[in-house]
């Protein structure tokens, strides 16, 4: 009852006071973060006129229905729960655009951001002198010791300057997740950012039309409280991707240029694997042979060359849809394979009929490749890279 009464009052705080900054806290699998980082938000913001809102992609733990639980009683507390969607990017995008606060505070749930910096943030923000602050953990002053991740920390220091470069932005820490801005800042762009993976500040900064004047905070980067870090080989992946985009992606087009490495991955797999075959079981047909050694070594090539495109596909889909264990794994290769089946059947039957007609095997190879990749690519850009545009 106490705290009811509590909550009461700041409600009718809040009510009285306009709202004056939104803290959105993506979440995936943070349930027993949730409650002492609201706790925590209290307790940093006293004075401050603020919500919280809470994006969560309908984690497993319940994450939501604990945001809910403590929704009921606090009504500064606000939760979006996306279904079938997955991303810290987007989720941040969808919490600071779901807000009437005239400033918006992205920061993560699992108490590696450390909220007391949240008023000064504020106050650089709301003084007009800066459009964003950050808090950085590679800046003078700031510590990433407490973290205990040594191999992050030289990947992170690895990933900023790649984004650097690549962006020309210049900030210590343009992958840090902690930041500020005006709202109205961020929906001005908030229809050109990528919303892919984890970069949201530095997608933010490399894509707003006048440079952002930002006031950098050092912060000491914790350890996370309860839980694991979803940041993955997906999320790694994603960040290649869209970097590449963003360097070479106006003259070769992303989703192209990927096709054409897996492809070509793949196609060196089918040749190594057609010629072995060859090789040993190679040689002009017998009389009355129904089927050549070609025919059966494409196949084969062709077959191995589709689980290896699999593997590859399956270990670069979305960390939520990614099969592990042996039985999975042998289904979705049966589904892959059943899709791709009218490709292979292609590929191997025009390779065959060229063959016959005298081509030599290798061109014939791969013009069966090729009409086998149409197919696919129709497919896989569809469901594997639709993800990443055009
Ligand atoms: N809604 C939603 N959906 N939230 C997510 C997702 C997702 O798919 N993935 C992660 N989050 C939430 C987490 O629940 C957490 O609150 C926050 O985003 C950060 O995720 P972590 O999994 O804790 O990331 P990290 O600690 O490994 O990565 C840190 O460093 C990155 C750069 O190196 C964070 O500070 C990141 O924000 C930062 O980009
Ligand atoms: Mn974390």
């Amino acid at each position: 009852m106490h705290l009811v009464r509590d909550n009461l009052a700041q409600a009718v705080d809040a009510a009285v006071k306009p709202l004056e900054l939104a803290v959105v806290l993506p979440t995936f699998n943070e349930r027993k973060n949730l409650g002492p980082m609201i706790e925590r938000l209290d307790e940093a913001l006293q004075g401050i006129a603020w919500e919280a809102i809470v994006v969560d992609d309908n984690s497993p733990d319940g994450t939501s229905d604990e945001a809910r639980a403590i929704a009921l009683n606090d009504p500064r507390v606000r939760v979006i729960e996306r279904i079938g969607r997955r991303g810290l990017s987007s989720a941040a995008i969808e919490g600071m655009c779901a807000t009437a606060a005239p400033v918006v505070a992205v920061m993560d749930a699992d108490h590696q951001h450390d909220p007391r910096l949240l008023p000064e943030m504020l106050k650089a923000v709301t003084s007009g002198e800066f459009d964003l602050a950050y808090a950085s953990r590679f800046c003078d002053g700031a510590s990433t010791e407490e973290w205990g991740r040594p191999d992050r920390v030289k990947a992170s220091g690895l990933a900023n300057r790649l984004a650097r470069k690549v962006t020309g932005v210049t900030l210590s820490d343009p992958m840090s997740g902690f930041f500020m801005l005006r709202a109205a800042t961020l929906r001005a762009d908030a229809h050109r950012l990528s919303g892919v993976g984890f970069k949201i500040l530095l997608d933010i900064l490399a894509t707003v039309e006048t440079p952002l004047r930002v006031k950098e905070f050092p912060m000491s980067f914790a350890a996370r409280a309860e839980g694991e870090s979803k940041l993955d080989r997906t999320v790694v992946f994603e960040f290649l991707v869209g970097l590449y985009d963003k360097w070479l992606g106006r003259i070769i087009p992303t989703r192209f240029a990927l096709f054409g490495t897996i492809g070509a991955m793949g196609v060196v797999v089918h040749m190594a694997v057609l010629s072995a075959i060859l090789a040993v079981f190679g040689g002009p047909p017998l009389k009355g042979q129904l089927v050549t050694a070609f025919e059966v070594a494409q196949t084969i090539a062709a077959l191995t060359a589709m689980t290896f495109n699999f593997f590859l596909n399956n270990a670069l889909t979305y960390a939520d849809k990614r099969l592990t264990g042996f039985v999975p794994l042998l289904r979705g290769w049966a589904k892959f394979g059943l899709t791709c089946l009218i490709g292979l059947t292609a590929n191997v039957g025009v390779a065959a009929i060229l063959v016959r007609y005298g081509i030599h095997e290798y061109p014939a190879a791969l013009v069966g490749i090729v009409i086998a990749s149409v197919w696919n690519f129709a497919l896989s850009s569809k469901f594997v890279w639709g993800k990443y545009g055009t």
